[in-house]
């Protein structure tokens, strides 16, 4: 009998820590490199991480209707600065995931504008070479992000239901208000992240970030 309390509080405790790690990191990192994060809390359907001050490869904003298209077209972009098209010709591994932030139009047939990024693997982040049209920096001082993940290709209709998705799973909890603080004025902005080359069709994993500041937050820290 005692033996089977004990058995019971241990998967209880399980249990606990089960929530506090989150959920698995995404499979394809264990292929290729992805920034690291702590998970700092989750509950149902989002997760509250903390990255790091890595420095990232940027596009220009680009503007577009198409979600899909102007991710592949900052891919290429990208893709092509890690096979050697920048300032020290050097080809740089693949990372995940792909990010693109998106800064959604207030009318339904404005251009939205994309931001895509690949994160800097750590043997480069000392010195990432500069290119033309890209932008190579930092994320300014740690960076919180709450995130709600989900599967298949991502298709434009999907990310701005995901992105409500997320947003109502963090109503009445203590984050709602810093990460409605972290978007800018106008239409809220988010960023999509993508861990799967096109050629995967099973097991992919997608994820909404919703980004803000630990310094809204510092006093639940
Ligand atoms: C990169 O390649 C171009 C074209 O081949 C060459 O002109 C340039 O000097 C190279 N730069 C470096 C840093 O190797």
């Amino acid at each position: 009998m005692a033996r089977r309390s004990g058995m019971f509080l241990l998967l209880a405790a399980a249990a606990t820590l089960a929530v506090v790690a989150g959920a698995a990191v995404a499979p394809s990192c264990e292929r290729i490199e992805c920034p690291a994060y702590d998970v700092v809390d989750g509950a149902n359907g989002f997760e509250i991480r903390r990255y790091t001050d890595a420095m990232w490869v940027s596009t220009a904003p680009i503007e577009d209707i198409s979600f899909v298209d102007a991710t592949r077209s900052g891919f290429l972009q990208l893709f092509k600065y890690i096979q050697g098209q920048n300032a020290y010709n050097e080809t740089i591994e693949m990372t995940a995931p792909v990010l693109t932030k998106v800064a959604p139009s207030d009318g339904p047939f404005c251009a939205s504008s994309f931001v895509v990024s690949f994160y800097v693997p750590a043997k480069n982040q000392a010195d990432p070479p500069a290119a033309d049209g890209l932008t190579v920096q930092k994320w300014a001082g740690a960076r919180y992000a709450a995130v709600r993940r989900f599967g298949g290709f991502v298709a434009d209709a999907d990310i701005g239901q995901q992105a409500a998705l997320l947003d109502a799973s963090l109503q009445g909890t203590k984050w709602a208000a810093s990460v409605s603080d972290g978007g800018s004025a106008g239409p809220v902005s988010y960023t999509v992240a993508q861990y799967n080359s096109p050629f995967e069709f099973s097991g992919r994993v997608n994820e909404i970030w919703m980004l803000f500041d630990a310094k809204a937050t510092s006093s639940d820290m």
